[in-house]
């Protein structure tokens, strides 16, 4: 790929030397399992999330699944999810024995539509779970209104927002709990799995840090059923050294979204991502939307430039959930969305001049479209 979606080499590049630094720190001190790193990272996390804990774990799957747990979510209890989430979001609320209830997103921001989740409320209800899509905050204050209103925990999936701002408040510091995926591509991405769970109540943080390690707090000594959900020492290290550049990494990822925008703005065939305040979104995914998405992404692959879809098929229409019982068109926006997003590459310290080339080879495509028509 002339243009790849995401280049870690050059995210990587100025601070090679101090991962490795990090790595042979693990490697020389024979502490592998919730040592120091952990600690450390846990500390810094909570201040650049701006709450009083944080919990590392072993992914993002397994941090939304913790604060349900933690929550007394279970068997029974419904959960209300958005029906264009990553699939990590239903998975979590099925292993705890909950059942996913499907709410559409607002077809201009993706985000959960916050005028139709009290329509979506039932007896069961336990906890919603607003998912900040591609990096763009969701509505927490309108969220944390029904929240109180209907006595409902939220669990807010962070995965692709670290550092966005709304309200009051950033983004993972709303919920009772909140998720959080260090996964590589992530803006704050480990080089491996990774995770954490952020919150403000301490006997929240509590039992989720006896419930990753065994149900245990002294070694060998078990007070609850539970799991091996820990953060590893050598993630934490290496996240230790990533989180520093994360302000910086944050500032690029909205620049070069601005420059798509420049770019992109004469194209009248696409839809853009809208605009928001400045600190809303940290551009995770870059979306733009065309009913032509198949033959632009197919177009953009034969130029060498390197795009994702952000998901192909939306969680009711996955094999793993006909349970659920859904067909195509019962989540008609969801299905839209799934049909015609296409994520462009951007990661921090990519260029203007690439910038523009996936904008004129987009530019090309419509032009040829037309031409054909
Ligand atoms: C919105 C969302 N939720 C949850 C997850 C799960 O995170 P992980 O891959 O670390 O389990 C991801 C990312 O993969 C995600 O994008």
């Amino acid at each position: 790929m002339t243009i790849p979606f995401l280049s870690f080499d050059v995210m990587h590049g100025p601070i090679k030397k101090a991962l490795r630094e990090a790595f042979n720190e693990v490697l020389d001190s024979n502490s592998f399992i919730m040592g120091k790193q952990v600690e450390l990272f846990e500390s810094s996390y909570a201040a650049f999330n701006k709450v009083s804990e944080c919990v590392g774990v072993s992914n993002g799957l397994d941090a939304i699944q913790l604060s349900l747990e933690v929550l007394g979510v279970g068997k029974g209890d419904e959960v209300i999810v958005p029906s264009n989430t990553y699939i990590a979001t239903l998975l979590a609320v099925s292993f705890v024995g909950a059942k996913p209830v499907l709410v559409e997103p607002d077809i201009n921001t993706y985000n959960i539509d916050v005028t139709k989740i009290e329509s979506a409320i039932s007896d069961l209800t336990r906890a919603i779970i607003p998912v900040h899509l591609y990096g763009r905050a969701c509505e927490m204050d309108a969220i944390m209104r029904i929240s109180e209103k209907h006595n409902l925990f939220v669990i807010e999936d962070n995965a692709q927002a670290h550092g966005a701002v709304t309200g009051e408040g950033q983004t993972g510091s709303f919920g009772h709990m909140n998720a959080t995926s260090f996964y590589p591509g992530k803006n704050l991405g480990a080089l491996g799995d990774a995770g954490a769970v952020t919150t403000n109540h301490e006997q929240y943080a509590a039992k989720a840090r006896v419930l990753r390690n065994y149900g245990s707090q002294k070694k060998y000594y078990n007070e609850v059923i539970g799991h091996n959900m820990r953060l590893d020492e050598l993630q934490a290290a290496l996240l230790n050294v990533k989180l520093k550049e994360l302000p910086r990494w944050t500032f690029q990822r909205k620049e070069i979204a601005g420059w798509y925008n420049e770019f992109l703005r004469p194209v009248e065939e696409l839809v853009l991502p809208v605009s928001t305040s400045l600190d809303a979104h940290v551009y995770h995914l870059y979306v733009i939307r065309t009913s032509l998405r198949d033959d632009l992404q197919a177009w953009l692959h034969n130029a060498g430039i390197g795009t994702l879809i952000h998901y192909p098929v939306p969680p009711h229409l996955q094999k793993a959930y006909k349970n659920l019982g859904f067909q195509k068109g019962d989540f008609p926006i969801a299905e839209e969305i799934a049909n015609t997003c296409l994520s462009l590459p951007l990661w921090p310290g990519m260029v203007k001049k690439d910038v523009e080339q996936v904008a004129k080879s987009i530019q090309a495509f419509f032009i040829s479209v037309k031409k054909t028509v």
